[in-house]
C-alpha cells in the first residue's frame, strides 16, 4: 500500500489528550506514517511534558519551541517553522500528504494556514464548533481553520450544522464524536484508583473543582475579582480546589487578589496538575465551577454538575442535554445553582451516544480511505 505520511500538530494543554488516542488508533494502518510536531506554545512540565507520560504518548519527532508571546508573534513563529518543516518533507519523502489539527488553539490555526498555503490538505478534528462570540481567540482559530481545512471531524451534531451553513460540501463533514472522551474513558479507571483525594484531604463528593484561565474572565480586574469573592464565599459551604493556570497566577498577583483568595481556608490553591490527578479529582467532586471547555464535556460524561463560567459555548450539547449551566459572571445565578446541587435538585444530565470512547477509531478510519482529497 502506498504509504501516508501525516503531519500531527500539537501545541498546548488541551491538544495532548485530543492527539493520543489518535496516534494510538493509527497504529491500526501500517501504511499511514504519522509525523507528530509539537508547536511548543506551552512548554512547562505541567502544561506539557506530563500529559506525554502519563498519555503513553511518543515523544514528539519536531519541536518548533514557539513560546509564548502576543498573538501576532505566537502565531507568526508557528507560521515561520512549520512552513519550513513542510517544506523539508516527511524523513526519506518529499512531501506530506496531510496535516492534522486538533482543537482551536493558536497552533491549530497557524499549522492550518502553513499548510494550505503550501496545498498540503488539512483535517480538523473538533470542527465546526461555534460559540458566535469573536471576542474570544479560541472562535476566531476555529473560523479561519475550519474554513481552510477538506476534512472536518466534528464532536456534536450542531457542529454539523455550523458547518453547512458556513457553505461546506457534504462529502468534508464526518460526525466522528469526541477524541477527548477517548482518553478519560481509557484512563478513568487509573485515575480514580490513585490517591490524589487523600493527598489534598478531600472525601468522594464532598469538595469542588474550580479552573479559571479565560481571558475574557481573568484579564481584568473587573471581572477577576467578583469571581474570587464569589468562590471565597462558596468555599465556606464546600471546600473548593482550584489547580491554577499561569495566566490565572500572574493577573491575580498583578490585580492584587492573590491574597484575598489565599487567605479562604476553604480554598486548595495547586500548581497546574497532570491528566490523571486532575481527572481523579473531577470525577468525585460535588460540582465543578469552569471557564474551560473541554471541562464541560468532560463533566457531561462523568455525571457531574458543571458551572460554566462563561455567556455562551460553543458545545451546547453539554447544556442542552449534558450537566453543564452556563452561568457567566452572573453571582447570584451561581449561587442558586450551587445551592440546587447541594440539595440535590441539579438536572441529571446525558451525553451524545458518539461520546463512547472510540471516536479516534472512526477518525483513522476517514484517515485512511480519504488522503487525497486535495
Ligand atoms: C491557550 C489557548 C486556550 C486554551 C489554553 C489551555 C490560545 C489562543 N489559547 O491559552 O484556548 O484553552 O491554552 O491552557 O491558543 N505560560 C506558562 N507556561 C507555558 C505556557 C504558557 O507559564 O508552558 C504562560 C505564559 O505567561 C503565557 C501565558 O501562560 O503568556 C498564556 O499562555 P498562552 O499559550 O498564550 O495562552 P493560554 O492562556 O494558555
Amino acid at each position: 500500500m502506498t504509504p501516508i505520511h501525516l503531519a500531527c500538530i500539537v501545541g498546548a494543554r488541551p491538544n495532548f489528550m485530543k492527539m493520543a488516542p489518535l496516534l494510538r488508533a493509527l497504529e491500526a494502518y501500517p501504511h499511514i506514517r504519522p509525523v507528530l510536531v509539537h508547536t511548543g506554545q506551552h512548554y512547562d512540565k505541567n502544561l506539557s511534558d506530563v500529559f506525554f507520560e502519563e498519555l503513553g504518548m511518543r515523544r514528539p519527532d519536531i519541536s518548533l519551541d514557539v513560546g509564548s508571546g502576543k498573538h501576532g508573534v505566537q502565531t507568526a513563529r508557528v507560521l515561520e517553522r512549520f512552513e519550513a518543516v513542510l517544506e523539508e518533507g516527511p524523513p526519506g519523502r518529499g512531501r506530506y500528504d496531510r496535516v492534522v489539527v486538533v482543537g482551536d488553539v493558536n497552533s491549530t490555526m497557524a499549522t492550518t494556514l502553513a499548510a494550505v498555503k503550501l496545498g498540503v490538505p488539512v483535517a480538523h478534528v473538533e470542527a465546526g464548533l461555534r460559540s458566535f462570540d469573536r471576542t474570544m481567540p479560541e472562535e476566531l482559530n476555529r473560523i479561519v481553520t475550519d474554513s481552510l481545512c477538506d476534512m472536518l471531524l466534528v464532536s456534536e451534531p450542531a457542529g454539523i450544522e455550523n458547518l453547512r451553513r458556513e457553505g461546506h460540501a457534504e462529502s468534508e463533514l464526518h460526525l466522528v464524536g469526541n477524541v477527548m472522551i477517548d482518553t478519560l474513558m481509557w484512563l478513568l479507571p487509573r485515575a480514580k484508583s490513585r490517591d490524589t483525594l487523600k493527598q489534598y484531604d478531600l472525601k468522594p463528593g464532598e469538595y469542588g473543582v474550580v479552573t479559571l484561565h479565560r481571558p475574557g474572565n481573568v484579564d481584568t480586574p473587573e471581572t477577576l475579582a467578583p469571581l474570587v469573592d464569589v468562590l471565597i464565599e462558596t468555599s465556606r459551604r464546600l471546600p473548593l480546589v482550584f489547580p491554577v493556570h499561569p495566566r490565572t497566577i500572574e493577573r491575580l498577583k498583578r490585580f492584587g487578589l492573590a491574597e484575598r483568595l489565599e487567605s479562604a481556608e476553604g480554598i486548595v490553591q495547586l500548581p497546574p496538575l497532570g491528566y490523571l490527578d486532575f481527572l481523579s479529582l473531577t470525577s468525585q467532586a460535588k460540582v465543578i465551577v469552569t471557564d474551560s471547555g473541554g471541562l464541560q464535556e468532560e463533566s457531561t460524561v462523568l455525571g457531574i454538575p458543571c458551572l460554566t463560567a462563561r455567556p455562551n459555548t460553543e458545545r451546547p450539547c453539554t447544556v442542552e442535554e449534558g450537566s453543564s449551566t452556563l452561568v457567566g459572571n452572573d453571582a447570584d445565578l451561581l449561587r442558586s445553582c450551587l445551592a440546587s446541587v447541594l440539595e440535590g435538585t441539579y438536572k441529571k444530565g446525558h451525553c451524545s451516544k458518539l461520546w463512547d470512547g472510540h471516536a479516534a477509531e472512526r477518525i483513522a478510519k476517514i484517515l485512511s480511505e480519504n488522503h487525497n482529497a486535495l
